[in-house]
């Protein structure tokens, strides 16, 4: 058997260029964060805090307390490298801007979503975490620093805390995943390269949501339920886990297509799934996998944030199938 590449010799072997040193310094604590979340997951039950708080997020969304606990323990990991300036997180209104004794290096943002899928946390389904890496245009971050398309991350990955944990990652290099050894508490390399395959038979999309959507989209999910008998002339199977990040996953190894999309419920606010810290960093890691991410008029990574909790539809995965859905969208620009 050949041997485990342990992650950080990952790194040390493939992180190149200019942000080298920080780099591989930040993810050692996005490390650290992701083991330690998935022990605060595990023991959850046992340690009574699977339950929903009084209080909500600044989305308006019932607060679990694991959403709290993990917030926490991401905010407190991401603080040893000393590069971190700015962070900023699904579960907090305003972003933090770290003190120069504490980033003496500072010059990066850290964008998360601390537990993705969270309202499965309690029902012992797979959840995740989500994050993003920017380079900060300033010494101390204010909030239009972390307004930036998401073709700027430097790096984007998640953790899936499913049946194993896994540290999914892209420098911009290809996506590539680690799964942690439970007994030795380390992440070795074990889906090297993840490539979406082009062509799917698979979707993911709440259809309770049916009534609710825009036409495109309707057509294009009726389209797959006539499967064989319809004009696509094959069956389609669905999968709605309800965490993006399990979603996304299944998508990278075996393909699919992701789908919130617009629709008339949540039209106000723009979107369900938020832009900065769940759509860009999964579209950074969608596109280096092969697939193709878009709200269905344009491509997610060249969308310009305007709110740091803004949200956008979202359509992504498989690449034949993502250009079909454009394309019913009246596709302007990928
Ligand atoms: P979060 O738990 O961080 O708020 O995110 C949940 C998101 C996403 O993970 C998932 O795809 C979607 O919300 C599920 O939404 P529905 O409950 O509307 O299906
Ligand atoms: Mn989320
Ligand atoms: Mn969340």
């Amino acid at each position: 058997m050949t041997e485990k590449i342990k992650i950080t010799d990952y790194f040390s072997a493939h992180i190149n260029g200019e942000h080298r040193t920080a780099l591989t310094a930040i993810l050692n604590d996005v490390i650290t964060a992701c083991k330690k979340i998935a022990i605060a997951i595990d023991s959850g039950a046992l340690e009574g805090t699977m339950h929903n708080l009084s209080s909500e997020n600044v989305q308006g969304e019932v607060q679990k307390a694991l959403d709290v606990i993990t917030n926490e323990i991401f905010i407190e990991s991401a603080q040893t490298s000393g590069y971190v300036v700015g962070m900023a997180s699904e579960e907090m209104e305003e972003i933090i801007q770290l003190d120069e004794d504490i980033s003496p290096n500072g010059q990066y943002l850290l964008l998360f979503d601390p537990l993705d899928g969270s309202s499965n946390v309690n029902v012992n389904i797979s959840v995740g975490t989500i994050f993003s890496i920017l380079k900060s245009p300033g010494a101390m971050p204010v909030l239009a620093d972390f307004l930036q398309p998401g073709s700027q991350q430097i790096c984007a990955g998640y953790a899936l805390y499913g049946t194993s944990t896994m540290l999914v990652l892209t420098i911009g290099n290809g996506v590539h995943g680690f799964t942690l050894d439970n007994e030795l508490g380390e992440f070795y390399l074990t889906h090297a390269n993840m490539q979406v395959p082009a062509d799917t038979q698979e979707f993911a999309i709440n259809m309770s949501n049916y009534r609710f959507w825009q036409a495109p989209i309707q057509r294009y999910i009726d389209e797959c339920l006539q499967g064989e008998e319809g004009d696509r002339e094959k069956d389609f199977n669905m999968r709605w886990v309800a965490s993006m990040v399990a979603e996304i996953h299944r998508i990278l190894v075996r393909g699919g297509v992701f789908m919130y999309p617009m629709d008339s419920k949540i039209k106000k606010q723009g979107g369900k799934l938020r832009l900065l810290y769940e759509a860009n960093p999964m579209s950074f890691i969608m596109e280096q996998a092969g697939g193709l991410s878009t709200t269905g008029h344009m491509r997610i990574l060249e969308l310009v944030p305007s709110a740091l909790h803004q949200r956008v539809p979202v359509i992504m995965g498989s690449k034949h199938e993502v250009e079909r859905i454009a394309t019913y969208h009246g596709k302007t620009k990928r």
